[in-house]
């Protein structure tokens, strides 16, 4: 995990906010270990929530309907979708979170799916010609990176009114 990690849960609430349909390009570009974009990748392929889970408390229930169950679980299986419907992208200007990023990714089996870059936000375009951007920029929880906030929320607002015209920026 990054420094200052979102809760998976929190991250796909995020996406539910913003009302953003996977038909839609999406980029996070302070993506630190990824959770936006794999969140996101999940929902755009119809990945159900838990999944990849293997054992739930209520399989110990004595009610408990297995049959019912693996119907369930192949009823999810066979919606998922192969493609995304539009690109996900992340970037984020620290090599090693990259890295740590594609890991998650891959323990996901997302790897493929999501596009993960090394970027500084001032270098970042966005990647087609609409989309959103949803991101958690760092809020200074930790000593000494109040006074870069200053500097990075200009350049967040300099970046998204110069280059971002038709996204919607939410975070
Ligand atoms: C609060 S963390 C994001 C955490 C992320 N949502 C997660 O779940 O891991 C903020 C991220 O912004 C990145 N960052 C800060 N300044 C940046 C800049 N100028 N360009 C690109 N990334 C930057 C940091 O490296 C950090 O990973």
């Amino acid at each position: 995990m990054g420094l200052a990690p979102l809760k998976e849960t929190f991250a796909s609430a995020l996406l539910e906010l913003a009302e953003w349909q996977p038909d839609l390009p999406f980029l996070d570009p302070l993506c630190g270990s990824g959770t936006l974009p794999i969140e996101a990748a999940l929902k755009g392929l119809n990945i159900a929530p838990g999944l990849y889970r293997k054992k739930f408390g209520f399989q110990r229930w004595k009610d408990f309907d297995r049959d019912l169950w693996e119907e369930l679980i192949t009823e999810a299986k066979e919606g998922q979708l192969s493609q995304l419907p539009a690109p996900i992208f992340g970037s984020d200007r620290d090599s090693d979170i990259i890295k740590q990023a594609r890991s998650n990714a891959r323990f996901c089996n997302l790897e493929r799916h999501i596009q993960l870059m090394q970027k500084d936000l001032s270098e970042v375009e966005l990647p087609s010609d609409r989309g959103i951007i949803i991101c958690n920029p760092p809020y200074g929880k930790r000593i000494g990176e109040v006074d870069e906030l200053g500097g990075l929320y200009k350049l967040l607002g300099d970046v998204f009114k110069q280059r971002f015209k038709d996204g919607r920026p939410m975070f």
